[in-house]
């Protein structure tokens, strides 16, 4: 294998996950109170007592017992082992695995952390200043006369900078410490540092107060960006009048990436209406207003590029997405560019369309003008995707000419081969044999022609058997007798762990010295302790996370089987029971200590006179 995955990875990586949008893609979820459910997945049944908590980003089967984290999730539905789990995960979250255990990679998500909470800290000063600030009423009359109500401002988390170059960094950035994650999150500038974007006039004052730094938004409204779990990791400003840059974002920082991330996707997520399509806009004041207007489906990229990062995250969602971009030359640029990017995603149940505005109107300008019934039958009756395609291409062409086909078949057929093999694309070449008046068979043999070196034909993944088909894991899923026994001759220390993963706070009873524990060298036994000590060292550990631990050790598979297999057991007497196992394992090695100091003893004894003969 290629080294191990770093833990730090896991957290993060499952901190980025969203369980409900794992489980949706595979199992199609239904929200009940503040729950998901569906049928069991690892059982049959026909009413269902499968429920996912997104808060707590765990499942559990009430029917089966199965219950988990994302990763679990996947390794169970999939059959697969740990790192084809995390793998599948971190490329539906579009990063890459790292193989290597690295301090850097652990101190790096504990950074993470403390940059959310100061961008979170940020963002209720923000929201603070809009109902607070004595110069509050420049932004609020701003929005009123955008037609933005306090609901949806509340729903976005919209806020004000105040004016002024030193208001969050007095507020929050109390001491160095906070200043250096203040700068980490971009929302202050260290002075003397980006020449550009700052006149040097307020610099001599600050200077002679010792500042180092100056906030990044001053005098705008703020709009918090959220990834899908809720957490403010940027933010976008908008000036009040029409100052330039007209919205200034924060940088890239190590919790930001503006090329994957979707405004409006968390608010659209909780908004509490499961949406089968997501509308794709420009700007953030589309989003709003849409909201605004009912439409609360709209998510919006950051002044970049439609990229695969954006449609995956889409299309883990909803199974259409419905391109909306402004009606202006760029925006028909942007149109066909995105077009050119989803190609390769169309997979066979997923549907595209543009919506085209008139010239001159953005999402926001046009759904206030037409009112929010007009806008959803604009959308219900935007062009698909492939007569978008076709009409483009033979836009400038004489379809009817022998040349203007010839043309055509040109131009279609490289973007065609880039679809999927399936339904889909067999759609497209129907219409494109349609447009040119030849049956597809011929079509068919035309497009094979100098087309690019074929890609490997191996079927897809899910078509394969599993690489490692696992007994254990197989009996488990059938708890038949074997799979009960094992359970029942299972070590004590794997018991300890279990009784740990279903209630972390257990490990917060423990007050005996753990030092012996140490030396343990038996697998179980090693990590036992370290989910004690991760507990110990952060109270509020969850189960998901010290699963995650779990799944990257050699016991990883078998206790997500023990999980899976045994039903929650009462809670009380689970402390009790958890010490006196962590007592016996302790007693056990004590007595094994002192067992090898005799024996080293009395070797000591009956050797020593003879070497020194
Ligand atoms: P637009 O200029 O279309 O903005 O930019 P808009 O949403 O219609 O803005 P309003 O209605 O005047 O408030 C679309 C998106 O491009 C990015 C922002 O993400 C914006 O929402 N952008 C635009 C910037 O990042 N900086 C800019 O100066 C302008
Ligand atoms: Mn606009």
């Amino acid at each position: 294998m290629a080294g191990l995955i770093p833990q730090a990875f896991i957290d993060d990586l499952l901190h980025r996950t969203d369980i409900v949008e794992v489980i949706d893609k595979r199992v199609a979820l239904k929200k009940q109170g503040n729950n998901f459910t569906a049928c069991c997945p690892f059982h049959q049944e026909k009413t269902p007592s499968f429920s996912v908590n997104q808060d707590r980003q765990f499942y559990y089967c009430f029917g089966c017992g199965a219950g988990g984290n994302a990763i679990g999730f996947v390794m169970n539905f999939e059959q697969s082992e740990f790192p084809q789990a995390v793998e599948n995960l971190a490329r539906d979250a579009g990063i890459e695995v790292p193989r290597e255990e690295s301090k850097t990679q652990q101190r790096k998500s504990s950074e993470n952390a403390i940059i959310i909470e100061v961008l979170e800290l940020a963002s209720k000063f923000y929201q603070y200043q809009i109902r607070q600030h004595e110069k509050k009423s420049s932004a609020v009359t701003y929005l009123q006369e955008r037609g933005v109500s306090g609901e949806i401002a509340r729903d976005f988390g919209i806020g004000y900078a105040p004016t002024g170059w030193e208001n969050l960094l007095t507020s929050i950035g109390t001491d160095d410490k906070r200043q250096q994650s203040l700068l980490r999150a971009g929302l202050i500038i260290e002075r003397n540092q980006d020449k550009t974007q700052n006149k040097i006039t307020d610099n001599e004052n600050s200077r002679a107060n010792g500042r180092n730094y100056y906030d990044r938004f001053r005098e705008r409204i703020m709009f918090p960006i959220r990834d899908s779990r809720g957490r403010t990791i940027a933010f976008g400003g908008r000036v009040l009048n029409d100052d330039k840059p007209k919205y200034l974002n924060s940088p890239e920082t190590a919790v930001f990436r503006k090329g994957s991330e979707l405004y409006g996707l968390y608010e659209a997520k909780k908004f509490g209406e499961k949406f089968n399509k997501l509308l794709l806009v420009e700007g953030y004041m589309d989003v709003i207003a849409l909201a605004q207007m009912g439409i609360r489906n709209a998510v919006a990229t950051l002044g970049t590029a439609t990229s695969s990062r954006h449609l995956n995250r889409m299309f883990r969602q909803v199974s259409e997405i419905i391109f909306c971009f402004d009606g202006d030359d760029a925006g028909t640029a942007a149109a066909w560019r995105a077009l050119e990017t989803t190609l390769p995603l169309m997979e066979d149940g997923r549907q595209v369309k543009f919506l085209f505005l008139p010239r001159g109107a953005d999402p926001d300008t046009h759904v206030r003008a037409v009112g929010q019934d007009k806008f959803l039958e604009e959308l219900s009756s935007a062009p698909p995707l492939e007569q978008f395609f076709f009409d483009k291409l033979s836009q400038d062409l004489d379809v009817n000419s022998i040349e203007g086909k010839a043309r055509l078949s040109n131009l279609a057929k490289d973007y065609i081969r880039q679809i999927p093999h399936g339904v889909y694309g067999q759609l497209m070449l129907d219409r494109l044999s349609e447009l040119l008046g030849v049956n597809s068979e011929s079509l068919e043999k035309l497009l094979a022609t100098n087309s690019p070196a074929q890609e490997s034909s191996s079927p897809p993944a899910e078509n394969l058997p599993p690489a490692h088909p696992n007994e254990w894991q197989r009996s488990g899923r059938h708890q038949n007798l074997s799979s009960n026994l094992s359970v029942y001759r299972k070590p004590a220390s794997l018991k300890a762990i279990e009784l740990l993963l279903r209630n972390p706070e257990i490990a917060l009873a423990v007050s005996i010295d753990l030092k012996p524990l140490r030396t343990a060298e038996d697998e179980g036994r090693k990590l036992l302790l370290s989910l004690i000590e991760m507990v110990k060292k952060d109270p509020n550990t969850e189960t998901f996370t010290l699963l995650g631990y779990c799944y990257g050790t050699s016991l990883g598979n078998q206790l997500t089987q023990l999980l899976t297999a045994e039903k929650i057991t009462p809670q009380e007497g689970v402390e009790d029971e958890f010490l006196q196992i962590l007592d016996n394992i302790m007693s056990d090695i004590v007595k094994k200590l002192e067992l090898l100091q005799l024996k080293h003893d009395l070797q000591s004894r009956l050797y020593a006179p003879k070497d020194q003969n």
